[in-house]
């Protein structure tokens, strides 16, 4: 089977989907790989590497899905609505496409993927589970979007981050407040805390708690309970607008004595709560950073536009997307890394094995045959429930 490796089109994506390192993997698995000239290049992997070991460059976007049985892309249309669209032309009956497809987006753009009859699968839809962690490119992305957070929000604040005692004085370590303990949160603790901050963080999922401290951050416990904080599969659940006005007013005095503050707050398929108002924006010292990284997901900070950097009552307030295509060479390495256990776990002497009784192929696969598949995608789009598949 050949994989077809695309460059990435999404305006300022540098990431690609496969680095020359995995190919040993994928070809002694029987793949070949083909990768779209100068690919790689943004991410600092240039085709000489990828011709090294082993794969062929082919001249353009066309040649990649022409030959391909299987299109490896980090943002497939879905996740890339700027120009995804170009891909549809290109795609073949059969072919399967992997990669984040933004299955909670927009169903027209699902219905165009599913319509041209590619076997798709999101990545986004990786069950969290032991066995699927080796492929689990959202946790890989959210590692590096938390570690960038950090760096960026030290870039444009005023203040150095850590403690420094020095002939011209003291100067106090700055303070750092991250809303959301999840993967991203809990990168950009740890980040922080290299930097030498003082970290004070929450989440409303108890188990939250003790990965924050374990990581050296202060865990703020607020007097309300969430209503069943987390599901089955880990998530934080949804709550009524009464808990978020609550927690807004308890949240307001940790996030006026911060100087950064980090949300990363979201529930997947929802909206993302306002935890930080434009009143709590008002009371941080001049300066303050607000690096909203839920901005994408209608954002944790009431003031926050997606995609831009802003200051509102002197304070900076980011709304950056899309972070870790800012750090390409690792976040390709990343990914590629997931891609690399996904395939190669799916496909079997050279077929792909559609076996739904296993949840890592039940859970991602998102359209088959025509038709958008995942049950949980056409619950939420309200679309009526398939017959079961063999
Ligand atoms: P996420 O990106 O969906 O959400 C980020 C964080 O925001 C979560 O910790 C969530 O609890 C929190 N949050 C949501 N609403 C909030 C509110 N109103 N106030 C405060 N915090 C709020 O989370 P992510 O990174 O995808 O992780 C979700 C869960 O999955 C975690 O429990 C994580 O440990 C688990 N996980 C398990 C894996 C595995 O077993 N293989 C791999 C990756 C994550």
């Amino acid at each position: 089977m050949i994989i077809g490796i695309p460059k990435e089109s999404y305006p300022g994506e540098r990431r690609v989907a496969l680095v020359p390192a995995v190919l040993p993997t994928l070809i002694k698995a029987g793949f070949e790989v083909h990768i779209q000239a100068g690919a790689g290049m943004d991410a600092g992997y240039p085709d000489s590497l990828y011709v090294d070991k082993g794969a062929r460059i082919a001249a353009d976007r066309a040649a990649v899905f022409g030959a391909a049985d299987i299109v490896a892309q980090v943002l497939c249309y879905g996740a890339n609505d700027v120009t995804g669209h170009l891909d549809v032309p290109l795609y073949r009956k059969n072919q399967i496409l992997v990669g984040f497809l933004r299955p909670f987006g927009s169903l027209e753009i699902l219905q165009q993927i599913a319509q041209a009859g590619v076997t798709s699968f999101s990545v986004e839809l990786m069950p969290r589970t032991t066995r699927a962690q080796s492929m689990d490119a959202l946790s890989s992305m959210a590692t590096v979007a938390g570690y960038k957070a950090v760096l960026m929000a030290a870039d444009c604040h005023p203040r150095i981050f850590p403690m420094l005692t020095t002939a011209a004085g003291t100067v106090t370590p700055a303070r750092v407040f991250v809303i959301g303990c999840g993967v991203a949160g809990l990168q950009a603790i740890a980040t922080a805390r290299r930097l030498g901050a003082v970290i004070s963080a929450y989440d409303l999922r108890p188990a939250a708690k003790e990965q924050v401290q374990s990581l050296g951050g202060r865990f703020v416990e607020l007097p309300i309970e969430a209503k069943d904080a987390q599901d089955a599969r880990g998530y934080a659940r949804a709550q009524d607008e009464d808990f978020y006005r609550r927690q807004r007013e308890l949240l307001g005095k940790v996030v006026q004595e911060s100087d950064v503050v980090i949300a990363t707050a979201v529930i997947p398929g929802k909206k993302a709560p306002i935890l930080v108002t434009e009143e709590m924006v008002k009371g941080m010292a001049l300066g303050s950073v607000v690096l909203d990284l839920a901005a994408e997901r209608g954002g944790n900070c009431e003031i926050s536009e997606m995609g831009k950097t802003v200051v509102k009552h002197g304070v900076t307030i980011i709304g950056a997307i899309n972070l870790a295509a800012g750090v390409p060479y690792h976040a390709s390495m990343m990914f590629a890394r997931n891609i690399t256990a996904f395939l190669t776990y799916v496909v079997k002497e050279q077929k792909l094995n559609v076996n739904l009784a296993d949840e890592i192929v039940s859970e991602t696969l998102l359209t088959n045959a025509g038709e958008i598949v995942q049950p949980r995608v056409r619950e939420f789009f309200k679309l009526p429930a398939l017959a079961k598949q063999e």
